[in-house]
């Protein structure tokens, strides 16, 4: 592939104090405005693989660029040009920032410093609640709001960054089959313009309209990696698991 966005190079990552690896050896070439979904089941090593991407964790051996920038030299500046909506998240009820607050905090990195947030920035504020379908909720506090409502702030609050890339874990875990197929609609939108969407999922009903890079993970490995039209995802990734129990 010419200039991938992503490039993971024989990359093996652990967590500190792990006995094990828990990724190993992943080559993976993701381009400009794919849409990848990762599959597995539960500890293959998804979350993982996604850490890895947004240089969070050591990297035992091999490396990970993300828009040519090396994630363990250049993790600070790579992260200005990447999203990610983490797996679990818990908001005390009493946070204290209010959903418009939180996407403003999304435009910071793009700020520098000394800078006030100005027209701009509210524009992209006002574009992601409202193709998110929030703009009702832009004055409440976000640790009042449901899972749902606050899975959907998290999502516009990375749009908002304008970044790159877009990395979803289980993005779809807190909602209804009508929105995460709301959801995977502007997800697709997203990818369309050209940023890179990559959606760990277990929730393959709600797909997009367009053909898919499916990437599925079994104990800590890459066991497929293919495109494929979005009505094949399913039973691509349950018959990898198949073949990989073989
Ligand atoms: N913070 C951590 N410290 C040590 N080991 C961890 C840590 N987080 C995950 N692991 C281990 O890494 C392996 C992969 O976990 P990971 O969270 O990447 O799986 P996953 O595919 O995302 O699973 P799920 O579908 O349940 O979210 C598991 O064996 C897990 O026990
Ligand atoms: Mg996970």
């Amino acid at each position: 592939m010419d200039d991938p966005i992503i490039q993971m190079n024989s990359v093996t990552t652990t967590y500190e104090g792990a006995a094990h690896p828990v990724i190993h050896d992943i080559d993976l070439a993701i381009g400009k405005g794919e849409f990848v979904i990762v599959g597995g089941p539960n500890g293959a090593g998804k979350t993982t693989l996604l850490e890895t991407i947004a240089g969070l964790l050591p990297i035992i051996s091999g490396s990970v660029t993300v828009c040519g920038l090396d994630v363990m030299k250049s993790g600070p500046e790579m992260r200005k040009k990447l999203g990610y909506v983490i797996q679990n998240f818990d908001f005390d009820p009493y946070t204290p920032f209010t959903v418009e607050e939180v996407l403003l905090i999304g435009r910071y990195g793009l700020l520098g410093f000394f800078r006030r947030p100005g027209t701009e920035d509210f524009a992209a504020v006002d574009r992601s609640l409202e193709q998110m379908g929030i703009t009702d909720l832009r004055k409440k506090h976000i640790g009042k709001l449901s899972g749902g409502q606050q899975q959907k702030v998290l999502i516009a609050h990375n749009l908002t960054k304008n970044p790159d890339v877009l990395l979803l874990d289980e993005p779809f875990s807190n909602l209804d089959l009508a929105t995460r197929e709301h959801v995977c609609d502007i997800l697709c939108d997203v990818a369309d313009a050209g940023i890179t969407v990559v959606i760990v999922s277990h929730a393959f009903d709600a797909l997009p309209k367009r053909d898919v890079r499916v990437v599925v993970m079994k104990g800590g490995s890459v066991v497929l990696n293919k495109i494929v039209p979005s009505e094949q995802v399913q039973e691509t990734v349950r018959q990898s698991s198949e073949d990989s129990n073989a």
